[in-house]
């Protein structure tokens, strides 16, 4: 089987320096969809002169914004710093919305320091022209924990309105069938049982979300070297719910793409950006690659096969094809 994927792109630096010359963005750049569809900025979200040039204008009716958790996976700022931070990225978000807007903000909570930054942040909106709307939980499959605490499995998502958007209560609604039955209740003199009474055969999402797989590397949106993808079912019930056709999308901290890859499968336009060249570049042939070939992501190999074709993470060993990957017999007792 073929198996040939990128190292965690935050902890490698040697990939880092190989991948950068074919990166199409430098900082401070912006790619334009030939199709006019989305743009990709190669810039700081904090960057107020950059974003207003990235967006100009356009008028987006959703965020959906997941920035670096102040945990482990990015260098880690004091958590003041990590507030101010966030304060200039929402400001300017809110600055380029439509008057009638939605935001969502994906943020976790660190049950080892106070459950930084999740409950400062929300104080934090508090001062902002957002109203809150709902604090929804989803649930990962894979967990971390200890004998001693319950296993976290946990991923929070804020969500906000600026003005009055509207709200798509049909995406609200999963895969799962409503099998509760003897919920009796009477309606207008009539005695009617769970099942009559319900909108549709399958239950609501509601605010704790349980049917979606986290990402992993056997599932074929899997973007490997991208350490904190999320999966494209949770940013598809998002921009169902809150927007419509050929609605603008925003997302400051692309990483993957998968915003802008939902915006493409669900007929939306995308304006998104990332700090990170590589992480730019990622997305631009996300989206590419799904043009070409309907496929959602690299499995087991990664986006830039064509100009690193063969590496074995813990070997450091190059190969060209798999005929010439190391035979590694599998033992039982090591
Ligand atoms: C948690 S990841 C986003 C994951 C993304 N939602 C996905 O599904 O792939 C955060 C991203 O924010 C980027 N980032 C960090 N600081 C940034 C900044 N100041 N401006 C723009 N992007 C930034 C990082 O490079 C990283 O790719």
């Amino acid at each position: 089987m073929k198996n040939n994927p990128l190292p965690r792109l935050d902890t490698s630096p040697e990939m880092r320096d190989r991948l950068l010359p074919h990166c199409r963005l430098k900082p401070g750049q912006v790619w334009q969809d030939p199709d006019g569809k989305h743009r990709v900025g190669c810039l700081d979200s904090t960057d107020a002169k950059a974003v207003a040039g990235l967006v100009g204008g356009s008028d987006p009716a959703l965020a959906i914004q997941d920035p670096p958790y102040n945990l482990v996976a990015f260098e880690r700022r004091s958590i003041e710093e990590y507030i101010d931070w966030s304060r200039r990225w929402i400001q300017i978000t809110h600055a380029v919305l439509a008057k009638n807007a939605s935001l969502y903000v994906w943020l976790g909570a660190d049950q080892n320091d106070g459950f930084q930054p999740l409950a400062d942040f929300m104080i934090v909106m508090r001062e902002q022209p957002f109203a809150p709307r709902s604090f929804i939980t989803m649930r990962n499959q894979r967990g971390y924990g200890t004998q001693k605490n319950w296993m976290a499995v946990r991923q929070e998502l804020l969500y906000y309105t600026k003005g009055s958007p509207e709200f798509n209560v049909e995406a609200e609604y999963t895969d799962i069938p409503k099998i509760l039955r003897g919920y009796y209740k009477e309606v207008n003199g009539v005695v009617t049982e769970n099942l009559e009474r319900g909108k549709s055969d399958t239950i609501r999402a509601g605010n704790v979300w349980v049917d979606i797989q986290q990402v992993f590397y056997r599932m074929e949106e899997n973007v490997s070297g991208c350490y904190a993808q999320k999966p494209l079912k949770c940013i598809e019930r998002i921009v169902r719910a809150s927007s419509q056709k050929n609605d603008v999308i925003l997302d400051f901290f692309a990483h993957s793409g998968s915003t802008l890859l939902a915006a493409e499968i669900l007929d939306r336009r995308c304006i998104t950006a990332d700090v990170d060249p590589i992480c730019c570049e990622i997305t631009i042939r996300r989206l590419e690659q799904y043009r070409r070939s309907g496929r959602l992501g690299w499995q087991n190999g990664h986006p830039f096969e064509k100009e690193i074709p063969g590496f074995v993470e813990d070997s450091g060993y190059e190969i060209q094809d798999e005929s010439r990957l190391p035979s590694v017999q599998p033992t039982l007792f090591g």
